[in-house]
């Protein structure tokens, strides 16, 4: 005869599965217990406690004279998935074709485009930036089609340097490097300070792009939790730097792709003094910093350069969620690590595109680029709240949201025995493109995480495409939510 405790448990544990399957819906009147407690051969009391269990876990709640009732989800509710335990163990990365379908499904308009991390070419103003590529063009004569300098375009790292004014920063033209996106900005800075076989911390989740690049250079990457508000772990960082030696951390600091945290500045500054102490090349990713939400944060957020005496942090950057990812025009800092990133720079590419580069800075000197940006943040911002509002309406109980407060990505934690790869080729199928979780993890991990984009309007296409999401992780996941 199993224990009392068991009993209730077990009846706890069926009506949960009936709540995440979706049977028992969201403001649903649950039987009465005396009605429940026939139905399953159970005493009174197991049925009380079974609903005392469910009501801690915020799946149901008591109203007086009417019942028991399945709780309506609330945004506000939503918690923040939670950060991975610390592996301090170095890993080689082999990146799964699921990043080539990621892609594939981003550029196809068939889709419904919660994958990839891309604005939709709407909210940018391509128009007014082609009229400018097409005004420069003809204005440059040779010098369109010549070869720019290694360093590029000299307008636009005067344009940048008056620009990280505001981020904090008290940079010369001369301190820049502009180069194909901030991929190639990453691609440099790891080359310049790793050789083959050397360990590079990364965040964990991070951006798959940098594990990409891991598993390119042949690198193995110590994935270091990222905290949900606060960004990467400190401690096991600084931990991990006591068990291995590192040759380069990457971070993310402002929203973090996929997490969406924002690093303070005590955190930043802390991070680099623990980089400058250890002399571990810290190499950030800061092409989100332009787009923090105008309400939540009051202004640009600085980069851990802003914190950098040393020269040991690599600023990279872009205009890729800003302006135009099809111009792949990016830039690094390099600091004390210059001449080697301009050596690999000529050896690599020779130079970034002159044309595209010399728009950008036109534009940036116009004074359109603010503006845009101010609207731009409105409107990522008005996204992703529509879109966490349909996770919440429409996932199961126990669903964990992350909690932007800049960029446009949610990162979703679904209820244990959810398969975020499964899913997403259910959801594929369905014309819908997400990004599962373990692309995110050199070990891949967050097998029951999506990252969703908000780069894109909300429809009522897009509406229809959380529901079904919402109702394939329903069906996946049939147990229990903590
Ligand atoms: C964090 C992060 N870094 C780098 C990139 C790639 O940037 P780019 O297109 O400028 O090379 C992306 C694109 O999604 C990103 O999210």
């Amino acid at each position: 005869m199993p224990a009392r405790e068991l009993l209730y448990e077990r009846l706890a544990q069926k009506l949960a599965q009936r709540i995440a399957d979706g049977t028992l819906r969201a403001g649903e009147r649950l039987p009465s217990v005396r009605r429940l407690s026939r139905q399953h051969g159970v005493s009174v009391s197991t049925v009380l406690q079974a609903y005392l269990l469910l009501e801690s876990r915020g799946l149901i709640e008591a109203r007086p004279q009417s019942g028991h009732f399945v709780r309506h989800f609330r945004q506000d509710e939503l918690q923040e998935p939670r950060a991975p335990r610390p592996s301090l163990t170095p890993r080689r990365v082999t990146m799964r074709g699921l990043v080539a379908d990621l892609h594939r499904a981003g550029s196809d308009a068939r889709f419904v485009p919660l994958g990839v991390a891309t604005v939709d070419a709407r909210l940018l103003p391509a128009d007014k930036l082609n009229r400018t590529l097409a005004r420069v063009a003809r204005a440059s004569g040779g010098a369109g089609v010549s070869y720019d300098s290694p360093r590029g375009c000299a307008r636009l790292r005067r344009q940048l340097a008056r620009r990280a004014l505001d981020w904090g920063c008290a940079l010369r033209a001369d301190d820049f490097l502009i180069t194909v996106g901030t991929m190639e900005a990453l691609h440099l800075c790891l080359r310049a300070v790793t050789r083959p076989g050397d360990a590079v911390a990364v965040e964990s989740p991070t951006y798959f792009g940098v594990l990409q690049l891991i598993e390119a250079l042949g690198l193995r990457a110590v994935e270091i939790p990222v905290q949900p508000q606060t960004g990467i772990d400190l401690d096991v960082l600084a931990r991990a730097m006591t068990v291995e030696r590192l040759r380069a951390c990457v971070v993310i600091p402002n929203f973090h792709n996929p997490r969406g945290s924002l690093m303070s500045d005590e955190a930043k500054a802390a991070l680099v003094a623990l980089a400058a102490r250890h002399e571990v090349p810290l190499i950030e990713d800061d092409m989100y910093g332009d787009l923090y939400d105008e309400a939540a944060v009051g202004a640009r957020p600085r980069p851990c350069k802003a914190f950098d005496d040393e020269g040991i942090v690599m600023t990279c950057g872009s205009v890729s969620k800003t302006l135009a990812a099809g111009y792949r025009v990016g830039w690094v800092v390099p600091g004390r690590f210059d001449a080697d990133v301009e050596h690999l720079k000529l050896a690599q590419t020779v130079a970034s595109p002159t044309l595209p580069a010399l728009a950008v800075a036109e534009f940036f000197d116009s004074g359109g680029y603010d503006h845009h940006l101010r609207q731009l943040r409105r409107r990522l911002a008005a996204q992703v709240r529509a879109v966490r509002e349909a996770v919440a309406r429409y996932f199961p109980a126990g669903t964990r949201v992350s909690r932007p407060l800049g960029g446009f990505v949610l990162w979703i934690e679904m209820p244990s025995g959810c398969n975020a790869i499964e899913l997403h080729g259910r959801a594929v199928a369905r014309g819908i493109a997400v990004a599962p979780g373990p692309i995110f993890s050199a070990q891949q991990r967050f097998v029951s995480c999506l990252r969703l984009s908000c780069g894109h309007p909300w429809s009522e296409a897009t509406e229809r495409a959380i529901a079904e999401l919402g109702r394939l992780a329903r069906a996946a996941c049939g147990r229990l939510s903590a």
